[in-house]
């Protein structure tokens, strides 16, 4: 009995703190799947909630000032509002362009049946007195195109800041992560801490990334939610898109080993995904803003022409044929752990840079010229190429 009014009042306690706890952002925002007319903006909470951003030009006048459009994530016309990952696309904007964004996550605190929704506290993760995030939409016309590459990074988010403690995000215009960020993937957390928080601490939130899949990302229980945290248009990791001249192509090359390897549990159905990737590729390579770039650049964590495993000679026979024939300039890759710059030969008509896991690449495209700087750990490593515009 002595204990009751102990017990009463951790409730008492209890209740108030349930009250009382806001809502949280709890990781984000990062951009993601950038164009030259829209960018699409992640973020999760803590609980449940209507999210929207509100959008203004560049410029030093209050966000507050006047109204601003505000985006929603919809379906079919209805706003997305009982969920705690947020993905809120942005279309119709101006290549090249500017704007500053506030994001915004008002709790679901209720909603038990028809459209009767209740709403509680509002999250933003720009509070009045702080500046609002600003990103740059890509440009159709540019001088010098600039990106990093980070790849096989496996978890290591504190070397993965060290490696980056020198580097001025702010010029440029994005970070391709090229593959085995994470070792595999169990839950939406491990995900987070593997890479992602570390990158929206560094760049993310304003410098857009570009996201290769890597083949440790397609192990795990969460490997198959991750393309919802990394949102395409079109709903695939494989990717096209243009800064300028420069046209770039986002390959996805699966796992390395054989569909029937014993690894892979039964799961595995990659030489089927690599052939549908190469139909999709040989219809990029026919279109007009593949054929009008200056210069083509591709992303594949795998290098194909790098190994002899299954992935490798499998990449051989799909892409390869096609980018062969398509005056690649330049392909970045990674998966070995081991730098190697390959000249091209008869299984590629272009070089393949592999980068290792101690690395980051800093590439630089203008008029004239393509410059790779490859830097490890406080500027060691240090090697740069140069290829002269074909
Ligand atoms: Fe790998």
């Amino acid at each position: 009995m002595k204990k009751c009014p102990f017990i009463l009042f951790l409730f008492l306690f209890l209740c108030i703190l349930t009250v009382k706890a806001q809502i949280k952002i709890t990781h984000g925002p990062y951009l993601y799947d950038m164009s030259t007319d829209g960018v699409t903006v992640v973020w999760t909470t803590d609980k449940p909630s209507l999210s929207w951003i509100e959008l203004a030009p560049d410029g030093s006048d209050s966000f507050y000032q006047q109204e601003r459009p505000k985006y929603y994530e919809t379906t079919a016309g209805r706003k997305r509002a009982n969920q705690t990952l947020h993905r809120i696309r942005i279309n119709g904007l101006n290549p090249g362009t500017t704007y500053r964004y506030r994001i915004f996550s008002q709790e679901v605190t209720a909603w038990t049946n028809h459209n009767y929704v209740t709403y509680g506290s509002v999250a933003s993760s720009n509070v009045y007195s702080k500046k609002p995030l600003a990103f740059t939409t890509f440009a159709e016309k540019k001088d010098e195109v600039s990106f990093l590459v980070l790849n096989d990074i496996h978890g290591r988010a504190d070397f993965m800041k060290d490696l980056c403690k020198d580097v001025s995000f702010k010029s440029l215009d994005f970070v391709a992560l090229n593959g085995d960020m994470a070792n595999s993937l169990e839950s939406e957390e491990q995900m987070f801490t593997d890479f992602i928080d570390a990158s929206v601490e560094m760049y993310a939130s304003e410098i857009p990334i570009v996201y290769t899949r890597g083949n440790h990302e397609t192990r795990g229980v969460f490997a198959d939610e991750m393309i919802k945290y990394f949102p395409t248009r079109d709903g695939h990791f494989y990717q096209m898109f243009s800064i300028g001249d420069v046209c770039f192509l986002v390959l996805d090359g699966g796992e390395d080993k054989p569909d029937n390897d014993i690894e892979y549990s039964g799961i595995a159905d990659f030489d089927r995904y690599r052939e549908e990737q190469a139909k999709w590729l040989e219809k990029c390579v026919q279109t007009e803003e593949f054929k009008k770039a200056k210069y083509r650049i591709v992303l594949l964590h795998i290098p194909p022409t790098v190994g002899t495993w299954h992935g490798n000679y499998h990449l051989q026979q799909t892409v390869m044929p096609i980018l062969n024939n398509s005056n690649i300039d330049i392909m970045f890759s990674g998966h070995t752990h081991r730098y190697s710059f390959n000249e091209p030969n008869d299984k590629a008509k272009f070089p393949i840079l592999v980068n290792d896991n101690q690395c980051y690449i800093l590439c630089k495209v203008d008029g004239n010229k393509i410059v790779v700087e490859v830097v490890g750990l406080d500027n060691k490593n240090k090697k740069q190429f140069e290829f002269p515009a074909k």
